[in-house]
């Protein structure tokens, strides 16, 4: 589903080296796969995701989406391909404040054709309960938990039923309870859907919800971590 093959990417900042933000990637992840890629703040995981994702341009190397090279395409087929391909959920909050919770989950239908936006409606109260919101369409975001947001945002990830969900620390602002409920909601719709996931995280304590874990440190790609086994 997603090959990087040596993948680069370097910011360049005016009169100065540029910052290695990605450094010679190569990664393969197969469909059905949900990996959980850890590493410090800084450590590239949000540029790895943005190169994947067709929102970055790399500065070396390939990156092939079921074999096809995103950033060969033309720009309409590009963005035809993120649209329905990927559901991305973005690190920092992204719900429009002003529309209530069934219209933000719509948004990303917008660009689609009649019929198209018929069915996203049903899908959409589908989605919002099977994400525990059904009693919740009219409300405005601020009127919910923080928990309760972030279930917004992944039924809005999977709107367009895309067959990849980028995940960009979706529980870093959420209390320890609050995250397990939302990381197993998540791993409910991996096995459900049949989607891939990739799914970045600064902290390891995550990593038992993946069925694979990467560790990233300075752009690369460095040895996984090591599932800490509880005895007792
Ligand atoms: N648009 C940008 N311009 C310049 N440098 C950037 C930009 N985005 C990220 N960086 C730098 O690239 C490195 C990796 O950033 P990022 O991918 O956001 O890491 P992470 O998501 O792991 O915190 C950092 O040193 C960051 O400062
Ligand atoms: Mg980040």
């Amino acid at each position: 589903m997603i090959e990087l093959k040596n993948v680069s990417k370097l910011y360049s900042v005016k009169n100065r080296p540029g910052v290695s933000a990605v450094h010679d990637v190569s990664l393969n992840v197969a469909n059905g796969e949900f990996v959980i890629i850890t590493g410090r703040s800084g450590s590239g995981k949000t540029t790895l995701l943005n190169l994947i994702a067709g929102l970055a341009r790399p500065t070396a190397g390939q990156v092939l989406l079921d074999d096809v090279e995103v950033w060969k395409l033309p720009d309409d087929q590009q963005a035809l391909m993120r649209n329905h391909k990927i559901g991305f959920i973005f690190q920092f909050p992204s719900l429009i404040p002003s529309l209530n919770v069934l219209e933000n989950v719509l948004l990303p239908t917008i660009l689609g054709d009649k019929q198209d936006k018929d069915s996203a409606h049903d899908r959409a109260v589908k989605l919002l309960e099977e994400v525990g919101l059904a009693d919740k369409l009219d409300s405005l975001p601020r009127q919910l938990s923080a928990g309760q947001q972030q279930r917004v945002v992944i039924a809005r990830a999977l709107i367009n039923q895309p067959e990849l969900l980028l995940a960009d620390e979706p529980t870093s602002n959420l209390d320890e309870q609050t995250e397990a409920e939302v990381m197993t909601l998540l791993k409910e719709m991996f096995s459900k859907k049949g989607i891939t996931v990739l799914l970045v995280t600064h902290t390891d304590e995550l990593i038992h919800y993946g069925t694979r874990a990467i560790r990233m440190a300075s752009g690369a790609i460095v040895n996984p971590p090591v599932q800490v086994q509880v005895t007792t």
